[in-house]
């Protein structure tokens, strides 16, 4: 199975897919990517309980019509939840979770993290629900004890597919991966034009950089959470090619 492990490819919900053309043209030229399964994962703010009941019945709307059209890869309703308060105390909370598990893509703050971003992620955990933390490299600019302590907790990281063309991202998926910090993969698709489907190429460079064994392990990954299994942590210095870390 090939799983796009984050996606914007729902129209008119967020700063993704702007229509449902765009939407079908991206879901479309990820199919013939190979991919079979792509997880919608549009923004989420909620600020309250009543937010996320809406959320959730528009997303599902959208949703339910473009899983009406032929020729998409499977679709996963699920959404990027950021952590900007206390979410964990909302009693609905745990319908942001991706589809019939208790895994939840949550994005983290860029302002500098303090204890109580930990505690919120804690919470969560409290709550029976086990955060995936989306593109992690983007928050390597965070105080270190802070970091370690969100990896100290029930946590997945996801890595973005664009990152593994540019430098300087390329070495942060490159510290994930060395410490074993690296679950799952996604392309975080917007459009069709800058921010566009790739995770065939994320594949090619997978291969090439970590290794065949690595692509199993992120994709072996995406199935055991979407089918509510646990996933391990392994060490990537055991995929390594030659000379690369
Ligand atoms: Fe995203």
């Amino acid at each position: 199975m090939i799983c796009d492990f984050h996606s914007h490819a729902l129209f008119g919900i967020d700063d993704g897919a702007k229509d449902k053309q765009m939407a079908v043209a991206m879901l479309k030229k990820a199919k013939s990517d190979g991919v079979d399964t792509v997880l919608l994962t549009s923004h989420c703010y909620p600020e309250n309980y009543e937010d996320i009941d809406r959320f959730i019945e528009k997303r599902d709307r959208i949703c339910d019509e473009l899983a009406c059209i032929e020729g998409l890869p499977n679709l996963v309703k699920a959404c990027e939840v950021h952590i900007t308060r206390d979410i964990a105390r909302f009693r609905n909370i745990r319908k942001l979770c991706i589809e019939n598990t208790n895994y939840m893509l949550v994005e983290m703050p860029h302002a500098p993290w303090t204890d109580k971003t930990i505690d919120t992620v804690y919470k969560l955990n409290i709550r029976g629900i086990t955060p995936i933390i989306a593109h992690d490299e983007r928050n390597m600019h965070q105080r270190p004890e802070l970091h370690n302590a969100l990896y100290d907790l029930d946590v997945l990281i996801q890595v973005n597919a664009p990152s593994l063309f540019k430098f300087s991202d390329r070495k942060k998926v490159d510290k994930l991966m060395r410490r074993g910090l690296a679950h799952v993969i996604g392309s975080d698709m917007h459009n069709m034009t800058n921010r566009e489907p790739c995770m065939e190429k994320a594949h090619r460079r997978i291969i090439n950089r970590y290794g065949e064994e690595c692509w199993r392990y992120l994709m072996r990954n995406s199935e055991k959470i979407l089918n509510g299994e646990e996933v391990t942590y392994r060490d990537f210095r055991s995929f390594k090619k030659k000379g690369m870390f």
